[in-house]
């Protein structure tokens, strides 16, 4: 086969988007636009990468890291200009190459290799992939002959009245022969609309000078949505939740209302858990199987084994062991490790704490850098004390433990197994094995007091 190319196009500052942030790294479904591109170009396995970058570059640099060749854009002169900068890298190779827009994120691989495919069987110079467009406002349309063959392209912006109501659109995507690409690169001019060098134009130059040009259509127009705008922003949103959605529903996993439950690209989640309205899963989170995520939930960066039962709470950079359950109403912040079977009630925030197998925590409790063993009943309205305003202190709780409510455990402290604390009591020393602490005032009651309150006078 054929050395492939491709050129991923992420110069541009995205003025339309009216964002400090770089357009290509805007997210979409919790991954930037030009990550998604770059997984997309990977698995057609190219032989070599160039992503063009200017605006931000150091940024779209980081991100995409050493997984392609950059060539830097300088002056953003257009996506013909842009092209030209990879030349360094890939001018008189043989080959194929593939041109892609870092702002189209919803393509799939499969299209690309149908492109790839359509080009060869064609014996194309250059192949356009191209879609019909319900409302092509914005997008370079298609330009054919009386018999069908494509002509050239024409911009938004150049296109004659009759010439903008052409439905085909350019998606932005090419398969070029890469010695001719850059060939005809070097016969670019600024002659249009918006004064810039077109990619676009190459169409129009390779077809006189006789070479064969192509269009691979694909029926899918989703699939070709480039995102200018913030419109194009959350449609992009929508159509890859759906897809994502769809995805885990093949896979096994039951949703009550797709439409509200937003998960991000890469989340994994097992088969038979059942996922309420309203919940949203981000980052690299994985869920097992049989587990129940109720509505309101919000989920980012954790690991959750199977049977996790989630009723309206939020979980971050957290690790849940199988059969746990979790509020309704609870907190974990990072680096909370809920053991097998425990129980984490409402109005309970846990941060770097690990809770042990079947250990409860269940009402209005905060949990702060602690260690707790197994069978632990922490009773209501415990807290942990953790910071004196500067420093962090650690508390260990040993197995089978009982802190009675309202304890106040002044860090760092270390109790052993079996301890008890008495209820309301304010702990600041350790406690040995099986012992009790209790730290409370002792109860006076006061007899005949409430005469010698003055409303009773
Ligand atoms: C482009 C096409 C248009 C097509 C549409 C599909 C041209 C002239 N027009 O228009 O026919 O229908 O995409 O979405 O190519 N970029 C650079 N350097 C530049 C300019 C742009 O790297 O100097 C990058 C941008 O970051 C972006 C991509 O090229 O990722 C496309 O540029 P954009 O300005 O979005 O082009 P469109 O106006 O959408
Ligand atoms: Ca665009």
């Amino acid at each position: 086969m054929d050395e492939r190319y491709a050129i991923i196009l992420a110069a541009g500052k995205g003025t339309r988007m009216k964002s400090k942030l770089y357009k290509v790294l805007h997210p979409v479904c919790g991954k930037p636009m030009v990550e998604h591109i770059m997984n997309r170009v990977i698995e057609i396995k190219p032989d070599e990468i160039v992503t063009v970058v200017g605006h931000g570059a150091q940024k779209v640099k980081e991100q995409l890291d050493d997984r392609c060749q950059y060539a830097l854009q300088s002056e953003q002169l257009g996506t013909g200009h842009a092209v030209m900068q990879a030349a360094e890298y890939l001018k008189n190779k043989k080959g194929t190459t593939l041109v892609i827009s870092g702002d189209t994120p919803l393509l799939t691989s499969q299209t690309l290799d149908r492109l790839f495919e359509y080009h060869q069987a064609q014996n194309a110079s250059a192949t356009i992939l191209t879609a019909q467009a319900e409302d092509p406002t914005g997008y370079g349309r298609i330009l054919r002959d009386q018999v069908g063959i494509v002509d050239k392209i024409v911009e938004q912006k150049d296109a004659t009245t009759k010439e903008a109501q052409i439905t085909e659109i350019n998606t932005g995507t090419y398969c070029f022969d890469n010695e001719l690409l850059f060939e005809a690169l070097a016969e670019l001019n600024t002659d249009n609309a918006q004064g810039e060098y077109y990619l676009t134009d190459i169409i129009g130059i390779l077809k006189s000078k006789g070479k064969i040009v192509a269009a691979y259509q694909t029926k899918n127009f989703d699939e070709s949505l480039g995102v200018n705008d913030r419109v194009a922003l959350a449609q992009a949103n929508e159509i890859m939740r759906k897809r994502i959605n769809y995805k885990h529903m093949h896979e096994g996993v039951s949703f009550i209302d797709p439409q509200t439950t937003y998960i991000d690209d890469g989340v994994e989640i097992g088969a038979d858990t059942l996922i309420e309205a309203g919940v949203s899963i981000k980052g690299s989170t994985v869920i097992g199987e049989n587990c129940l995520i109720m509505a309101g939930s919000q989920i980012k960066d954790s690991v959750i084994e199977d049977k996790v039962v989630i009723n309206h709470s939020v979980i971050e950079e957290s690790t849940i062991h199988t059969g746990a359950d979790i509020g309704p109403f609870a907190h974990l912040r990072p680096k909370a490790d809920i053991g097998s079977r425990a129980h984490v009630g409402n109005f309970v925030e846990i941060k770097k704490a690990q809770i042990g197998e079947d250990t409860k925590v269940g009402h209005l409790t905060y949990v702060g850098d602690a260690t707790l063993g197994k069978k632990i009943n922490v009773g209501c309205g415990s807290i942990f004390v953790n910071y004196d305003g500067k420093n962090k202190f650690h508390t260990n709780v040993g197995d089978h433990s009982f802190i009675g409510s309202g304890t106040n455990l002044i860090a760092p402290l270390d109790l052993g197994k079996n301890t008890v604390t008495a209820a309301g009591s304010t702990i600041t020393d350790n406690i040995e094995e099986n012992a009790m602490g209790i730290a409370r005032a002792r109860q006076v009651n006061k007899e005949n007091f409430s005469k010698r309150l003055p409303y009773n006078q």
